[in-house]
């Protein structure tokens, strides 16, 4: 997960260990295994209380963060099954549609499915996706039943979102000879170390907010040090460098032996 490792300015202060109560036992087990946890000193778990208290600014933040167009192109298309993993408010599975016969959506967070669900009928697709409940560890779904089963901005190695049980899980779901794909993936030598190779899409890239004034409040938000840059920069469109994180134009790939 590319955002959580991001620095975060706002965000960090947003919440406070009384709104851990957001969790579901199952969230609470995965997020925070000790039984308590404070989002002022643990960032991944601020972005965990995000998609639950706040999940339409989160939203606004990864529609500004669109993905390299060569990403989306270089995933397999005219596929009959797709499985995407932490879908989030879809970002991906939008984009997903075009390329498969079939979408499945898992992601935990309820608040984001709902976002997703409505941005789904709202574009007409509700009968070509669907958007179900579950965590990399635990897929809700047969063996070999995909052919591509992938994860944007949201497997890292950590147990808690996703790991060695997350990446197992992924590899089951996918049919062999079928493509597990990592997108922003943010521990290349981890997945390089598991058989997984690297694509990297050149060119500048910048996230395209809303406005100037939109750019300024989440770059407040997530992006504290380069807030006075945005506000000087004066535009709704902020170099990925000025924001200080990668770009999304990365990808990690492993073809399941046929
Ligand atoms: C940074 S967001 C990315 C969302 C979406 N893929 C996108 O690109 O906008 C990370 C996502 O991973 C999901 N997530 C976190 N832990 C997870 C887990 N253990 N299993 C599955 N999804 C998880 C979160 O709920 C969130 O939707």
């Amino acid at each position: 997960m590319n955002a959580p490792e991001a620095p975060s300015g706002d965000l960090r202060r947003r919440y406070t260990a009384s709104d851990l109560g957001v969790f579901t036992p199952e969230e609470a087990r995965r997020f925070i295994p000790s039984g308590n946890g404070d989002p002022q000193n643990d960032v991944v778990l601020a972005w965990e209380l995000l998609y639950r208290l706040e999940p339409e600014l989160y939203d606004r933040l990864a529609s500004a963060e669109r993905l390299h167009p060569g990403v989306v192109g270089w995933l397999p298309c005219g596929v009959d099954r797709i499985v995407e993993v932490g879908a989030g408010t879809g970002r991906l599975t939008m984009e997903l549609i075009g390329r498969g016969r079939h979408v499945v959506a898992v992601e935990p967070a309820l608040p984001l499915r709902r976002i997703l669900i409505r941005k789904l009928a709202t574009a007409d697709h509700g009968d070509r996706a669907r958007v179900v409940h579950g965590f990399f560890d635990q897929l809700p779904l047969p063996d070999d039943s995909a052919d591509l089963v992938v994860a944007c901005s949201a497997f890292t190695p950590s147990p808690g979102h996703g790991g060695e049980a997350g990446l197992a899980e992924m590899e089951r779901v996918c049919r062999p000879g079928g493509c597990v794909a990592i997108i922003w993936p943010n521990h290349l030598s981890w997945l390089a170390a598991r058989g997984y190779r690297h694509v990297s899409f050149p060119g500048p890239m910048s996230a395209e907010f809303g406005s100037h004034d939109d750019a300024a409040e989440l770059a407040g938000i997530f992006y504290a040090k380069a807030a006075g840059e945005v506000r000087r920069l004066g535009r709704r469109t902020v170099p990925f460098e000025v924001l200080g994180i990668n770009a999304p134009r990365d990808l990690a790939f492993k073809v399941l032996a046929g």
